[in-house]
């Protein structure tokens, strides 16, 4: 039997209220690789722990030719592989026998009547609350969009049902083709009904973002351009472009990973308390970051941004390729997997405060953490004793793998003289809270499918992100000639050092 609403889990004993209507989730790309390694796992985990209400039922779409026993064994196999519990197979055939597929080309529309019979057949049974997935390229998500719209898909056919549409990365190319996307998801959804992923907002550590700093009275006072002299935030990866080459080339990290996950952690960092822990309250407030963020001049790009792409090199012990002999790589390819920048925010929390970003394939180790770095005490009397150095207080968030929060100070070391010493006091998640936590899938599925749109991006915010990223793009259009290569396996190119220096500051090792 599948787990009855009353079973949910508790936290600490609430019970808390996130119990989705019976409804049918439509995966368009169903086939694919997305939804082999995040979405099935994330289905199977949620059905686990009890949070899928009994009439769940879950449609694949795609164009590969699947029967019904096919696609579940497919479902069986990706979660067996992905899932990060052992699956039990109660509750993996529970999940299977909730499940069908249909083959269908999202781009020919008559096939969408034949996707609306069988929704709409009352033998098939299906809840006629429909939340759809968008787990394609990107360039089948107008005709999705339309053809949804125009066979009365994409809106309640009463008043007593609900539609969504979960849209995937990347939401357009640059700030043009952002726009025309929501134009065309706008002519037949409501930004309501529209959930933006951006998975790096269903991580716990980025979530606990906004915990840490609105939850304690102690550190928001310390939040801001008086005590903060910078912030570092790095999205290290060891990976290279792991099969993804046509894509990726395409996009580049700026793309790929600053205008979405990072200008996301950027804006729940600089962002001023909102007036309530609600979905337009809190991104109200991360909209009003990004647009204080200045844009970037020609003359900011070629100072602020650095970009650069791997050669051959070790990484993790392993020789690994350079980017240009990845598969899929134009042999002259100028398309960055490094970039590094300094941001600005023009507001009166963080006028003056340099925050850093930097991201990369192939470097030594995958890491990300934001590290704030405050100012030096006013008057450094101790320097005059025997202490060599006095490395300012630092608040890093981990964000991954080691997910954990630590506060860098200064102690005196035990002995007859003063001399200080820097060390840490640290807080991991591992150790204070039981159990694995909850994939970002699982979280931002069973939000969307609860219709909180708090961790997906607007309209207005995703428009931003790219407004700012369009700016850099434009220097970087202009500027000719090769651009800067760092060995695979090291920390990135020196022009990122010299950017960085210029300040006074360095780079962080995490
Ligand atoms: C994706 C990018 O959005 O995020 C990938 O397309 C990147 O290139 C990935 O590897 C990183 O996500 P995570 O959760 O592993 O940090």
């Amino acid at each position: 039997m599948i787990n009855a609403i009353a079973e949910a889990p508790t936290r600490d004993g609430l019970i808390e209220r996130r119990h989705p209507d019976p409804f049918t989730f439509v995966i368009f790309g169903a086939a694919g690789d997305l939804a082999h390694r995040k979405l099935f796992p994330a289905l199977y985990n949620l059905m686990f722990d009890g949070w899928l209400p009994a009439e769940c039922r879950i449609l694949g779409v795609a164009r590969r030719q699947y029967g019904d026993a096919e696609f579940r064994e497919e479902i069986r196999a990706a979660v067996m592989r992905y899932s990060r519990r052992q699956p039990d197979s109660e509750v993996l055939d529970r999940l299977m026998a909730n499940t069908m597929y249909v083959t269908a080309d999202f781009n020919d529309g008559a096939q969408y009547q034949a996707l609306k019979t069988i929704l709409q057949d009352p033998e098939q049974g299906f809840p006629q609350n429909y939340l759809f997935y968008l787990a394609t390229p990107p360039s089948a998500y107008p005709a999705i969009a339309s053809h949804l719209g125009s066979h009365g898909l994409a809106r309640p056919f009463d008043g007593k049902h609900w539609v969504r549409i979960i849209v995937e990365k990347p939401f357009g190319h640059d700030l043009d083709s952002a726009v025309a996307l929501n134009g065309h998801l706008h002519q037949v959804f409501d930004e309501s009904q529209i959930y933006r992923i951006d998975h790096y907002l269903g991580k716990e550590t980025v979530q606990n973002i906004l915990v840490f700093r609105f939850a304690n009275g102690i550190f928001e006072p310390l939040w801001t351009r008086q005590y903060i002299d910078q912030v570092q935030i790095t999205v290290a990866e060891s990976l290279g472009v792991a099969g993804r080459g046509s894509y990726y080339d395409q996009a580049g990290a700026l793309r790929d990973m600053v205008q979405n996950h990072m200008l996301q952690l950027v804006s729940l960092i600089a962002m001023e308390p909102p007036v309530a822990f609600e979905a337009d309250a809190v991104r109200d407030e991360k909209v009003k970051v990004l647009r204080s963020i200045r844009p970037f001049t020609t003359r900011d790009v070629a100072d602020w941004t650095v970009r650069a792409q791997y050669e051959g090199g070790t990484v993790e012990g392993e020789p690994v390729p350079g980017y240009l002999d990845e598969p899929d790589i134009a042999s002259d390819s100028r398309t960055e997997s490094y970039v590094a920048l300094r941001l600005l925010i023009d507001n009166w929390r963080w006028a003056g405060v340099p925050f850093y970003l930097r991201t990369g394939k192939r470097l030594p180790k995958r890491a990300t953490e934001i590290a704030i770095q405050f100012k030096t005490a006013p008057h450094r009397f101790f320097l005059q004793t025997d202490t060599p150095e006095l490395a300012p207080n630092l608040l890093t968030l981990k964000i991954q793998p080691d997910e954990g929060i630590s506060l860098r100070f200064g102690a005196k070391v035990p002995g007859p003289a003063i001399k200080v010493r820097t060390v840490n006091m640290e807080f991991l998640y591992g150790t204070s809270f039981d159990g694995t936590p909850p994939e970002a899938y699982e979280r931002l599925l069973l939000d969307a499918m609860v219709g909180d749109s708090t961790l997906f991006t607007r309209k207005d915010e995703v428009e931003a992100a790219w407004a700012l990223v369009s700016s850099i793009l434009r220097g970087w259009w202009r500027a000719r000639g090769p651009i800067p290569t760092y060995d695979a396996g090291t920390w990135g190119p020196e022009e990122a050092d010299a950017m960085i220096e210029r300040n006074g500051f360095r780079w962080r090792k995490p």
